[in-house]
């Protein structure tokens, strides 16, 4: 019997290049010097596509070429850089990696959460400057008696949920429509949340429908003892007005682990003392980028086998074959 014919857009973890070598036939378009040629006499016969949020947007122009395909798995649980409502349209079934990433995000996040309260990476260059042999570190700001909002209380916001809660703050939260199972105190608006609350963090899907959700008005609202922490996408925070309500007062400081330019990372952030900036390592230790490249690939031999795709996202359901 034929091997199903695989692509891959880009260079991906040993672990997803391996399991699809062994169930298909897979095809690395990076390594073709002639793409154009290439996706002309291999793209009709590739059924199936291995992608990443690393290498930027799967353009629908490749696509064009690939007429049949019937599945894209993507490595992250977000897929912004899928177009699940073309794929849908073309009949495709996207694949993201939800659920093994979670307490890896979590852990991280309350990581920045408290880096960027208590002022770690600063104190720590402070000691290597050797300004301590001068004078103790300057006392810094706390988490204790704070209250924290979640934007976004899904899978991952509910893991930062379940971590906050053996730090003794209160929480509440912001999401299109309110969980009926959630004890948290629910804002119908992110204006409202950040009103009540003196802590934001960020953890909804990027895309359109949240590009700049955290503006100047919702900023004005966290004020000037606020501090926000967005490990979702760059594009949900308006940058330009992060930085200036940073630079005026507006709120008190920031963590960031994602931006709108990636890695671009605009030098005003750079430059000030009062935030912390990771380079997008939510999810990066080798034992959860390994389970989600498992997941990349257990989709695509799932699918093979005829067993059906293991975590299709919603606007791409599995209807069978
Ligand atoms: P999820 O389970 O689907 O949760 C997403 C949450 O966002 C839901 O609670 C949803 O609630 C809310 N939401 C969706 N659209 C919204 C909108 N327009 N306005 C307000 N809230 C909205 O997803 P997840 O697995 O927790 O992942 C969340 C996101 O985190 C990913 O999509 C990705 O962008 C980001 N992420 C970042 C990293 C990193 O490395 N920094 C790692 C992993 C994930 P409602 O449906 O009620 O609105
Ligand atoms: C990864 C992420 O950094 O899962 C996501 O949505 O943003 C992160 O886990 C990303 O997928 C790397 O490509």
């Amino acid at each position: 019997m034929s091997r199903t014919d695989i692509l891959m857009t880009a260079p991906m973890m040993p672990i997803v290049i391996d399991t699809l070598e062994k169930a298909c036939t897979l095809h690395r378009l990076w390594e073709q010097t002639d793409q154009e040629a290439f996706l002309k006499e291999v793209g009709p016969r590739i059924r199936g596509v291995a992608t990443s949020t690393l290498y930027g947007r799967l353009e629908a122009s490749l696509l064009d070429r690939l007429p049949n395909v019937e599945i894209i798995s993507s490595f992250g649980v977000g897929y912004d850089n899928v177009d699940a409502a073309e794929a849908a349209r073309r009949g495709i079934v996207v694949t993201n990696t939800p659920g093994v990433l979670d307490d890896e995000v979590a852990d991280l996040t309350l990581g920045l959460l408290l880096a960027t309260l208590r002022k770690i990476p600063q104190a720590d260059r402070y000691l290597r400057e050797g300004q301590w042999l001068k004078a103790p570190f300057p006392l810094s700001t706390t988490l204790r008696e704070r209250k924290v909002g979640i934007v976004g209380l899904g899978r991952i916001g509910k893991a930062i949920a379940r971590r906050l809660a053996g730090f003794d703050v209160s929480i509440a939260y912001h999401g299109r429509s309110q969980q009926d199972d959630v004890a948290y105190a629910y804002y119908p608006t992110v204006v409202g949340l950040a009103e009540a609350c003196d802590v934001l963090i960020v953890i909804t899907p990027g895309g359109a429908a949240t590009r700049h959700l955290i503006n100047a008005d919702v900023l004005k609202a966290l004020g000037p003892n606020g501090v926000l922490i967005n490990v979702a996408r760059g594009t949900v925070v308006d940058e330009q007005a992060l930085i200036e309500a940073l630079r005026s007062g507006t709120i008190l400081s920031a963590g960031l682990d994602v931006y709108e330019d990636e890695p671009r990372v605009p030098q005003e952030l750079i430059d000030m003392e009062h935030v912390v900036l990771l380079p997008h390592i939510a999810s990066a230790s080798v034992h959860t980028r390994n389970a989600m490249g498992k997941l990349v690939a257990d989709n695509i031999v799932s699918w093979v086998e005829g067993k059906g795709p293991l975590t299709p996202v919603p606007e791409t359901p599995y209807k069978g074959r």
